[in-house]
């Protein structure tokens, strides 16, 4: 099924008559085409579930070349990223031409399906710009960075399944709220990867959120469980080329407090919630999907 949308942005790509686009296409590393798949797995492999789902992966793949960029990203999905191959500039006008190329072929669909992306594109523009702005301090505020995976990342999740819904004569709203829960948790279960797990397993650095300046919830959930002299600790941390000891202590204080396991309960209860509303519309595939990521490890 995914064949066909792998095809379809070729053929984007080609139309595009240029070579050196065409080569730096091929260079990008195969991602997991999570959005393409929540709209071809609800609308089926019609030739405009096709193309929205292009179009939004199309669209991704920009954001992630100005993210790694913003970032300053050496890896992406274990792969050198494309910045750190040939530098800021080609990221960010390949990006350039991939969102581009996206909007134009995105003004040929239904204008209802064109309005539910580009709307979800402000609202992910907007979040990466919160995410940085967040970073600049020790941002202890949950609902802060909620707002922020909300923009950044669930809202295009969000987004496909309401195209898919659409497409398919479905209950968009049913699905918005699946889409939602699904791309917050995503962000979450990210956000909590990148303290339990390795770099090798990650194919990007651990513990790098939080060098960032990034006080994902974990962080936040570890700052409210903290003594007065360990969140002063904590926040002399933020933002530096920690030491191997800090880490060890910030990820033996998550596990001990109970922010690592409380930020975990969170993502699997939109999971959960997730997974029900599918139950009841029957939809066996995207039940398996929320299933998945919550089993997910890097
Ligand atoms: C990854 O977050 C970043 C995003 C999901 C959104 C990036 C959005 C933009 C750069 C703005 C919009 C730009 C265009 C071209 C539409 P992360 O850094 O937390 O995750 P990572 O570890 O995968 O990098
Ligand atoms: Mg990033």
């Amino acid at each position: 099924m995914l064949e066909a949308v792998e095809r379809q942005i070729e053929h984007y790509i080609d139309d595009l008559e240029d070579k050196d686009a065409s080569e730096l296409y091929h260079k990008l590393p195969a991602g997991k085409r999570l959005r393409a798949r929540l709209i071809l797995t609800i609308a089926g492999n019609s030739l405009m579930a096709i193309k929205s789902a292009s179009i939004v992966e199309m669209i991704h793949t920009a954001s992630l070349l100005h993210d790694d960029v913003i970032d300053e990203a050496d890896t992406r999905r274990g792969k050198a990223s494309l910045h750190s191959l040939y530098g800021s500039k080609t990221s960010i006008m390949f990006g350039d031409v991939l969102y581009s190329k996206g909007f134009y072929e995105l003004v040929n669909i239904d204008s209802k399906i064109a309005k539910v992306i580009s709307n979800a594109v402000v609202k992910l523009s907007l979040g990466e710009r919160r995410d940085v702005l967040l970073s600049e301090s020790f941002n202890h505020n949950r609902d802060s960075y909620l707002k922020m995976i909300y923009q950044k990342t669930a809202s295009l999740i969000e987004a496909s399944v309401e195209v898919g819904a659409i497409l398919a004569g479905k209950n968009p709203k049913i699905y918005r709220i699946y889409g939602r829960n699904l791309g917050l948790a995503f962000q979450m279960i990210d956000d909590i990867l990148d303290i339990t797990q390795s770099s090798d397993v990650l194919g990007k650095p651990s513990m790098h959120d939080f060098q960032e300046g990034k006080t994902t919830l974990p962080y936040i959930y570890l700052y409210e469980s903290l003594s007065d002299l360990e969140r002063k600790k904590l926040v002399s941390l933020h933002k530096r080329a920690v030491s191997k000891d800090s880490t060890e202590w910030i990820r033996e204080r998550m596990y001990k407090t109970g922010a690592l396991q409380r930020s975990q309960v969170e993502a699997r209860e939109l999971i959960e919630e997730a997974i029900e509303l599918m139950n009841i519309e029957g939809e066996v595939e995207l039940e398996l999907m929320a299933r998945k990521m919550i089993e997910r490890n890097y």
